[in-house]
């Protein structure tokens, strides 16, 4: 068996299809645990309850403002999935057709499943934290920052 060429169809055909997949914003649910008097356990695995495999987690802590903005980008390639862990999130996203969606996300157990070319904006409560699932490392060339580049 040639290895490099089946890994490079496979890897292909994986991200294409997986590009064509996401093209609509999605809640995803966790598995949930009731783990009785000490509290719930969520569980999410990649290929499952994130439906990709999960190459880097980030999360944002304590942020220092109510109201204040994350995001204000795209991603050429990656998917991500954005879950509250402390206070309220509002996510406005916008399509690259332009349409917009608008979220609250407070369930620790629920997700929103942000497609690539996205534009995002992640309102968070002060102090509020949040987590990241990406389906890419980290890659500055896959931002899109500019606005108006999105815009074109
Ligand atoms: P950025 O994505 O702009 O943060 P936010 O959208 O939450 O406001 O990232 C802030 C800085 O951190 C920027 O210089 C890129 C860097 N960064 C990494 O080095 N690795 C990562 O995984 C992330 C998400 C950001």
């Amino acid at each position: 068996m040639d290895f490099t060429i089946n890994s490079f169809i496979l890897t292909n055909i994986t991200k294409s299809s997986q590009l064509e997949l996401y093209t609509t914003p999605l809640i995803v649910s966790f598995k949930t645990i009731d783990v009785a008097e000490k509290g719930s356990l969520f569980v999410a695995e990649g290929g499952k309850e994130i439906p990709f495999p999960i190459k880097r987690v980030y999360w944002v802590h304590d942020a220092k403002s109510d109201g204040e903005v994350r995001g204000h980008h795209a991603h050429k390639e990656s998917i991500q999935v954005v879950v509250p862990m402390h206070g309220k999130l509002k996510v406005e996203l916008e399509s690259p057709t332009g349409e917009t969606f608008t979220y609250e996300l407070i369930k620790p157990n629920e997700g929103l499943l942000v497609p690539p070319l996205f534009w995002r904006r992640i309102y968070m409560e002060k102090e509020g934290s949040c987590i990241c699932f990406a389906s890419k490392e980290y890659n500055e060339e896959d931002y899109i920052r500019d606005y108006s580049v999105f815009k074109k």
